[in-house]
């Protein structure tokens, strides 16, 4: 039993769409990484599951806030302000006297400005350390890969604002590529398909079911092929309900869909024919929220020809790979930045 003044450490993936805390044993919280301020101040209104809960419901009067963009930060003060909501959440009845060790998921893409800014995020938790690791790296150990063998492994991280994908060898990436296209294009797709086609505005909410339910990267026959929703016509501002099929969104969500493959096709192509020969007995590694997209990964194998190992649970991988880091630091010391 932990004593309430006992230091603590805590792993962090703030993600695009989502944030996540755990401790070296489980996951702690996931909550969407949104935050509500409220009218003339910046005092908090809401964080986290409620925030969303409000988000497209606001009066003007409220501000929400969604402080990540293409899993980076793109607005320093609501980021620091909702992870320390969330933070309190978590350790609410805890009386630390500061924090131990803070592992926090960083985008492989990150920049120097943008690691430096999460690392002063995490500078208010006065922890004694604060290390970063790569997300994709993040989400291999937490599926349960080896990253120290020498044998080739592909990552690819489909999130909510960023599509990741890595070539992994003896604890390092090999080859990289990175593109802003992801759930969040996803959703926005269905929203622009919808407003041109039907005439009828979506909010975000109601398009992320659509994406989620009958949206897909290819045609499948394991979810309905029809949903029927409530939007805005866009002529006279009335609410109509307005059926939308499988196909139809499949076929509107090519393009993103395309952008992401021709990604992962560059990146083997650019892989060294050592590792091209080990992702051809590995296969791909697929993870992130947007790998639940219907037949993405059917798609992915049939346009590589590679087995496409869907994750378990990709909403969580990078988030189990930190909690396994931060049972064992030492041991991942040359993944620890
Ligand atoms: N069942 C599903 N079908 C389709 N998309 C889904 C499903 N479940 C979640 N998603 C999508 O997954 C995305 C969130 O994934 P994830 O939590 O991995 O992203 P994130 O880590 O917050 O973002 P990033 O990695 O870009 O910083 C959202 O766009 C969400 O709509
Ligand atoms: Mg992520």
């Amino acid at each position: 039993m932990l004593s309430p003044f006992s230091k603590q450490s805590f792993a962090v993936d703030l993600g695009n769409n989502n944030t996540l805390l755990t401790d070296n044993r489980q996951i702690l919280l996931a909550q969407p990484s949104y935050i509500v301020f409220n009218p003339g101040d910046r005092s908090v209104r809401a964080v986290g599951d409620e925030a969303y809960e409000i988000f497209e419901k606001n009066h003007d009067q409220l501000r929400p806030v969604r402080p990540l963009r293409w899993g980076v930060i793109a607005d320093y003060e609501s980021t620091t302000l909702m992870l320390d909501r969330l933070v309190r959440q978590v350790y609410r009845n805890r009386l630390f006297s500061r924090f131990d060790r803070i592992v926090s998921g960083v985008p492989y893409c990150a920049t120097d400005v943008e690691r430096m800014a999460l690392r002063d995020v995490m500078e208010q938790f006065h922890s004694s350390q604060v290390n970063l690791v790569s997300e994709p790296i993040a989400a291999a150990i937490g599926m349960g890969i080896d990253i120290r063998e020498a044998s080739g492994r592909l990552i690819m991280d489909i999130g909510g604002g960023i599509t990741e994908i890595v070539i992994i060898s003896l604890s390092g990436v090999a080859v990289f590529q990175s593109l802003k296209v992801a759930g969040d294009s996803f959703t926005q797709t269905v929203i622009d398909h919808v407003r041109h086609e039907h005439r009828v505005v979506l909010g975000w909410k109601t398009a992320e079911q659509v994406k989620m339910k009958i949206g897909g990267a290819m045609i499948t026959t394991d979810g309905p092929d029809q949903l029927v929703v409530k939007g805005k016509h866009l002529s006279d501002g009335l609410p109509v309900p307005v059926k939308l099929t499988h196909d139809e969104i499949v076929h509107a969500l090519d393009t993103p869909v395309r952008a992401i493959e021709e990604t992962l096709l560059q990146t083997l192509d650019s892989a060294p024919p050592e590792l091209s020969a080990d992702i051809y007995n590995n296969g791909i590694h697929l993870t992130g929220g947007s790998a639940l997209v219907r037949g993405m990964a059917q798609r992915l194998s049939l346009t590589t020809g590679l087995t496409v190992h869907l994750d378990a649970t990709p909403l969580l991988s990078v988030s189990k790979g930190l909690s396994k880091v931060l049972t064992n630091p030492r041991g991942y010391q040359s993944v620890l930045n």
